[in-house]
């Protein structure tokens, strides 16, 4: 049960992994197209399987909440800082002072919403609170799997007090067919109070019954 409701969540942890590989790549390329060097923040490291594929060439830091992974995370690319910590709490806490992050990558069992909230959250007045100063980034690139699809074919999302708005305007009934523009709406009024207008967008639903969304959203201040 998740909030009451009988559905469950496939923790795999690289389900999809090809569709992911491939945005990834795809939205990095543009970053570099444009002259922009990608610092990434890795906020659901995993064993990084992604890293691997996609950002074995870039300087970065990952967080990772299980702490056998940490360990192996951190083997694996000794000039990474690796947290071993829950990714909102990192953000909330500053990681965006510390490092030039430009590339976020949300690979999330769940719904990633949490630290991208979180992420923008900490560029406006909830982040002089935290006393987080965010490296300024013109161009902002996020990456994310989003598995809230499966619960807006169960619930359309109702019970959940972010999506209210877009149930209110797309209607509970049809949150699962429109569920990538729901995102991308979702996306679109995260940034624009930090100064971020939507450049990219991509969304490509995948999964075994289609209710998980690889996403990659760039943006321009
Ligand atoms: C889908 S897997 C990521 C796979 C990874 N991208 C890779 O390439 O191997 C999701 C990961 O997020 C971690 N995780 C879940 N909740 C987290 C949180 N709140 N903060 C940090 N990591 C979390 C899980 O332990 C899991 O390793």
């Amino acid at each position: 049960m998740r909030n009451g409701v009988p559905y469950k969540i496939d923790k795999l942890d690289n389900a999809n992994v090809g569709e992911k590989i491939r945005l990834r790549r795809r939205a990095l390329r543009r970053l570099m197209e444009i002259g922009s060097v990608p610092f990434v923040l890795d906020a659901y490291a995993g064993y990084g399987r992604i890293w691997a594929q996609c950002y074995r060439d870039f300087d970065g830091v990952a967080i990772e909440k299980v702490e056998e992974k940490c360990y192996a995370l951190a083997s694996m690319r000794p000039t990474w800082p690796v947290y071993c910590t829950d990714s909102p709490s990192a953000i909330k806490q500053g990681i965006l002072s510390r490092f030039p992050i430009n590339f976020v990558d949300c690979d999330t069992y769940g719904a990633p919403w949490e630290a991208i909230e979180t992420f923008f959250a900490s560029m406006g007045h909830q982040g002089q609170e935290w006393g987080v100063e965010p490296v300024f980034q013109p161009r902002l690139d996020i990456v994310a799997t989003d598995g809230g699809g499966l619960g807006a074919r169960f619930t359309g999302l109702w019970e959940l007090p972010r999506f209210q708005p877009y149930v209110q305007r797309f209607g509970a009934a049809r949150m699962f067919e429109r569920y990538p523009e729901v995102a991308k709406e979702m996306i679109q009024d995260l940034a624009r109070p930090a100064g971020y207008e939507l450049v990219d967008w991509i969304a490509l639903r995948c999964g075994r019954d289609k209710s998980m969304l690889v996403f990659w959203a760039g943006m321009q201040c």
